[in-house]
């Protein structure tokens, strides 16, 4: 199991932004479109709305400005955009590299695709390349599930909806906030939950189910052993948002109340690869997480992958700067 090597150089969250398209589909709309109902939706998903329209690269632009705002970094001085997309704009180039332009960044800039969990691993990645020298990174979630997703399938159109959730990344003095974090995937269960090129979501809910209890249970557990510590401590919990059943019984099966979870998924429905950091915002904004406290992040989607992340929320540590770096031998 990988572990965040102590010696390593740290990073802290400084910044946060989302973006949600103003176009609202709600559980009533849908009940013109498939044989469905708003109360069905409600008690099995805990879903009563979510946004459609809008694209990859303006969502993302929208959200990755406010979060630059937000943390006061000087766009010029980001190293690296990293955008988690599972429906980028194209198929070529990476949407990243709309959304360097859009908000005038010269730095590297890459997609990340691995569906719901992609945030996730992107924030992972985001610590690899802080550890190995990067100071600033913009770490973007966005999706438009709403080109991928047939609202006349009342097995996923219920679920589906579009939103973007950023955060600016910064090097800190230390080890900084990321405690422990683990990357999963199951491969043989591909099957389970695909969109072909050009096509839309294909799923086996039950199946999807089943499997997200267990592998967001199981990729927890392992975060929480690589950062040495245990479902107590945990303040907070930042999960995906695919239905409110998964979510509690995964905590159920960790031992952790849902109401130490955060859940926007009634207003957003399932946008995937922005769900954790829309959560992440939405809980600082409701000023839900004190300095110190610690973050549990929990992602899991098409792959069947998994990814998470603790983190200790510390907003104030100190920054990395030139002079704070060791002398080179
Ligand atoms: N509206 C009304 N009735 C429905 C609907 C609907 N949309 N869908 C199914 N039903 C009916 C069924 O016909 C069935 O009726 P019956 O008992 O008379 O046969 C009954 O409701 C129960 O059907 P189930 O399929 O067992 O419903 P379930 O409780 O499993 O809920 C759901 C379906 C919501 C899709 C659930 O299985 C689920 O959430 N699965 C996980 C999906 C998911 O999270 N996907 C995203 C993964 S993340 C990513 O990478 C994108």
């Amino acid at each position: 199991m990988p572990r965040t090597p102590t010696a390593a150089r740290g990073a802290i969250i400084t910044g946060w932004g989302t973006a949600l398209p103003d176009k609202v589909v709600t559980n009533v709309d849908l009940e013109s479109m498939m044989d469905t109902n708003d109360a069905w939706i409600r008690e099995r998903t805990g879903i009563t709305q979510r946004h459609v329209g809008g694209t990859t690269a303006g969502l993302s632009a929208e959200a990755g400005r406010a979060a630059l705002d937000h943390s006061g970094v000087d766009p010029a001085t980001i190293d690296t955009l990293i955008l988690a997309t599972t429906t980028p704009d194209r198929t070529v180039p990476a949407s990243a590299s709309t959304v360097q332009e859009a908000l005038g960044l010269s730095c590297g800039a890459f997609d990340v695709n691995a569906a719901c969990s992609g945030w996730v691993y992107a924030l992972v990645t985001a610590h690899g390349l802080i550890a190995m020298g990067a100071e600033k990174i913009l770490v973007i979630g966005t999706d438009t599930l709403d080109r991928i997703t047939d609202y006349t399938d009342r097995n996923t159109g219920i679920l589906f909806g579009n939103g973007s959730g950023a955060v600016v990344l910064e090097a800190a003095e230390g080890a900084g906030q990321m405690l422990g974090w683990d990357l999963d995937s199951v491969g043989a269960a591909e099957s389970a939950l695909f969109a072909e090129v050009g096509g839309v979501l294909e799923m086996e809910g039950r199946e999807v189910f089943r499997r997200a209890v267990r592998l967001m249970a199981d990729s927890a557990t392992k975060a929480m052993e690589s950062a040495g510590v245990v479902a107590d401590d945990i303040s907070l919990v930042v999960p995906h948002q695919a239905n409110i059943r998964i979510i509690s019984a995964s905590l159920d099966r960790l031992g952790i109340p849902l109401d130490r979870a955060s859940i926007v998924l009634d207003s957003t429905g399932n946008t995937s690869s922005a769900s954790v950091p829309l959560a992440l915002a939405d809980a600082l904004d409701k000023n839900r997480i004190a300095d110190g406290e610690l973050l549990l992040f929990v992602g899991f989607g098409a792959g069947m992958s998994a990814a998470s992340a603790v983190v200790r929320w510390s907003p104030d540590a100190p920054l990395f700067t030139a002079r704070s770096a060791p002398e080179a031998s």
